[in-house]
């Protein structure tokens, strides 16, 4: 992990944190700018690990540090990587240990991963464009950057990524690209069905499965929109999400974005009715003690009017399905899979899955079942989305 000089040294401190937390080894290389925000006493004691400035450092017995530390990495993230060290690596220049580091590490097994931090002026001056153009040329990864205000007052392009964000992006990096190339559409949560303005029907489904799914699909490679009923869960980042409220606006989303989409994946728990009328005002209590009438009508099959499409049917649009049941559930799953007509169905129990972060899966095609079992939403989606790539046949081009 390298740091240059910027204000946003104050969210390294952090990524380096989560970083550990996540299970990484990280060495610190510092520029003697970045040493100006940052003591390399904060980075040491988060890393645990001395801290490397120079190239001259007399630690080293071989006194090549630059040689030694990249060649022990699995990638090395610049964060914030400043316009002064994107020029340098641009350039090919070398004159500090973190900008040595990077033209003497192996390029073709080391990646690098660079996070821009810097004012807006700055990120748009024809000189960065050039050299940020010039460093992905040459195989960089830029990772952001933000738009927002920034510390020198002015608001714009340019702030580095939140330390969350950068995380995600690192193991998003990292994660095979086995969907490259498709375009995954998912629907996710409950959906709300109104009775009147004020009430409505719907169910405890938290939205997290299917948003997980969304991501894992987006760590893949793929294009992903999420069609999403009332939750508030963040976005995952890279996808197109829509919010939507009932199963007919669900509907309508899903059939606009379907044209574009080559896998569908209906994690949603869509009301299976809607109160005929929905009332324009609020029902009120009329004295009489007796409760509203209410009449409900089957809301139309999501899932269904995909698979039963031209292109569900033909599986250039492959249709994975979700069962939450509560009780036979293989059983269940098999015949919601002929009933829906999907290639593949996935069942869950629905008590143990709602709102959980962690759920076990039990997967269902023609030629038989696969057990997932109990793991995080996330462990389960990458799985999920292993076992999709494979039946696709695009095979692992990590
Ligand atoms: N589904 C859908 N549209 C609906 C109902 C369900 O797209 N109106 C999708 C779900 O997203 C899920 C699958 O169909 O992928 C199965 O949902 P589930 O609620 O388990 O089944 P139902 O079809 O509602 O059947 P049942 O109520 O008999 O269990």
């Amino acid at each position: 992990m390298g740091l240059s000089g910027g204000i946003a040294c104050y969210k390294s401190a952090e990524l380096c944190r989560l970083l550990i937390k996540a299970g990484a080894t990280v060495q610190v290389v510092m520029t003697q700018a970045a040493e100006q925000f940052m003591t390399p006493v904060t980075m040491q004691a988060l890393s645990q690990r001395p801290v490397y400035g120079s190239q001259w450092d007399t630690r080293a017995a071989n006194n090549m540090v630059h040689i030694n530390l990249s060649r022990d990495a699995d990638a090395v993230v610049i964060a914030p990587a400043s316009a002064d060290l994107i020029a340098k690596l641009a350039q090919g220049q070398a004159d500090d240990l973190l900008s040595l580091m990077c033209l003497a590490r192996p390029a073709d097994r080391v990646p690098l991963l660079i996070a821009p931090a810097m004012n807006r002026e700055m990120w748009q001056h024809p000189a960065t464009r050039r050299n940020v153009a010039q460093v992905q040329l040459d195989g960089a990864r830029v990772l952001g950057v933000g738009h927002g205000d920034q510390a020198c007052g002015e608001t714009g392009d340019g702030r580095m990524l939140e330390s969350l964000e950068l995380l995600d992006e690192l193991i998003a990096f990292f994660q095979p690209k086995v969907l490259s190339g498709q375009h995954v559409l998912v629907t996710a949560g409950p959906t709300y069905e109104a009775i009147d303005p004020v009430r409505g029907i719907t169910n405890l489904s938290s939205g997290k499965m299917g948003f997980a799914i969304a991501r894992a699909a987006r760590e893949a490679g793929a294009m992903v929109t999420l069609v999403a009923g009332p939750v508030s869960l963040p976005t995952p980042r890279g996808v197109n999400r829509i919010n939507v409220k009932s199963a007919l606006d669900m509907l309508a989303a899903v059939t606009g974005q379907a044209d574009k989409a080559s896998v569908f994946i209906a994690t949603s728990a869509v009301a299976d009715w809607r109160p005929a009328n929905a009332s324009a005002s609020k029902i009120k209590k009329d004295g009489s003690g007796q409760p509203p009438e209410l009449h409900f009508v089957e809301n139309p099959d999501i899932l269904a009017t995909l698979a039963q499409s031209e292109r569900g049917r033909s599986q250039s649009l492959y249709c994975v399905g979700f069962a939450a049941e509560s009780h036979d559930l293989l059983a269940n799953a098999q015949v919601k899979r002929q009933r829906k007509g999907v290639p593949l169905l996935v069942g869950n129990i629905g008590p143990d899955a709602f709102g959980q972060d962690d759920n076990a899966l039990l997967l269902v095609d023609e030629t038989g079942t696969r057990e997932m079992s109990r793991d995080t939403k996330l462990s389960l989606a990458r799985q999920l989305i292993a076992e999709i790539a494979q039946r696709l046949g695009a095979g692992a081009s990590a």
